[in-house]
C-alpha cells in the first residue's frame, strides 16, 4: 500500500464489473475483421455434400460438445488430444470474448452435424494469424478445404497482407508444405501458439500460387449455396460419432 503524497477527498472507489471488462477484452472486435466468408460445399467421395460456412458464438456449445471427447489421452495419436484440447480452449475463449478478433469456420453435413473447424484470428490489418484446423472425418481432404477457406477468408475478404501459421502435428505441417508456407526467422519472431517457428505466405504468394493450385485441385469448394440447403444446416449440431483411425 502507498500513501498517496497529497490528501485525497475518499478513501476508495467502486468499479463495476461491466467497467472492468473492457480492459479485460480490450477494445471491442474490429468490425472489419468480421466480414462474412460466403458459404460453399464440398463433395466427399460417396458423393454426401459438405457446407462450409461461419460460425456463430451461439453455436460453440456444439463445437465443444464435439471436441470434448478429444481431451483424453485415448485421443494421444497424430496430435489430436493436444490440437482437441487447444482448440476447445479457443473456441470458449472466442465465446466468452477472451480471444480478440477471431473467425469460426466449420464444414457441416447437409444437416449441421460438425465435420470438421478452423479458427484464425487478426493481430491487425496486415496480418492474420493461423490458429487450428481439425477434422473429426478423414481421408476426405476436409481439412484442405477448411485450411484453404481461413487463408481466403483472411486474404479475399478482410484483405490482409500476411498469413502467419504454425504446426504442432506432422499432418498439419503437410498442410504449409502443400501451401508453399516459409519461415520467418527464428527466434527472433515465434508464433503467438506456443513460440514454434513462424510459418508463412504473403499476398503474392496466395495470388498466384496458393490459390491457383488449390483451385486445379478443386479445393475451393463451390459456390454460390443456396438459401435452402444453408437454412437446414444451421444451427451447428454436435458431432455424432469421431472417424478419426484410418
Ligand atoms: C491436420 C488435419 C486437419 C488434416 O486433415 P485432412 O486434410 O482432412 O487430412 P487427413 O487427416 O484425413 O489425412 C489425409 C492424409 O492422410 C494420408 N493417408 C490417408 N490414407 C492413407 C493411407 N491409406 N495410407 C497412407 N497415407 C494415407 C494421406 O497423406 C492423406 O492425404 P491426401 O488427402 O492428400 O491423400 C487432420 O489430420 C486433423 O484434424 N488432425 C488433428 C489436428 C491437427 O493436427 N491439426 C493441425 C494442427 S497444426
Amino acid at each position: 500500500m502507498v500513501k498517496p503524497t497529497v490528501p485525497i477527498s475518499f478513501d476508495s472507489f467502486n468499479f463495476s464489473v461491466e467497467e472492468i471488462e473492457g480492459y479485460l477484452g480490450g477494445i471491442p472486435d474490429d468490425p472489419a475483421f468480421q466480414k462474412p466468408l460466403s458459404p460453399k460445399t464440398y463433395t466427399m467421395k460417396d458423393g454426401e455434400q459438405l457446407v462450409i460456412r461461419s460460425a456463430e458464438k451461439s453455436e460453440a456449445p456444439a463445437i465443444l460438445k464435439s471436441l470434448k471427447p478429444l481431451i483424453d489421452g485415448k485421443y494421444d495419436k497424430d496430435f489430436y488430444h493436444l490440437v482437441g484440447v487447444r482448440t476447445y480452449a479457443e473456441v470458449l475463449a472466442w465465446q466468452q470474448n477472451r480471444l480478440k478478433d477471431a473467425y469460426v469456420i466449420v464444414a457441416t453435413k447437409k444437416d449441421g452435424e460438425l465435420v470438421g473447424l478452423v479458427d484464425h484470428r487478426f493481430w491487425d490489418r496486415n496480418v492474420a494469424v493461423s490458429l487450428h484446423t481439425l477434422v473429426l472425418k478423414r481421408a476426405e481432404r476436409v481439412g484442405v478445404l477448411l485450411y484453404v477457406s481461413k487463408m481466403e477468408h483472411a486474404f479475399d475478404v478482410v484483405g490482409v497482407n500476411e498469413w502467419w501459421a504454425t504446426f504442432e502435428s506432422p499432418f498439419g505441417f503437410r498442410l504449409g508444405f502443400r501451401f508453399n508456407h516459409v519461415t520467418k526467422a527464428w527466434p527472433e519472431m515465434q508464433h503467438e501458439l506456443g513460440g514454434a517457428r513462424i510459418f508463412y505466405i504473403n499476398r503474392q504468394q496466395w495470388e498466384q500460387y496458393v490459390k491457383p493450385f488449390a483451385k486445379e485441385r478443386n479445393w475451393l469448394g463451390s459456390r454460390p449455396v443456396d438459401k435452402g440447403t444453408l437454412a437446414k444446416a444451421k444451427p451447428l449440431k454436435p458431432t455424432s460419432s469421431i472417424e478419426i483411425e484410418f
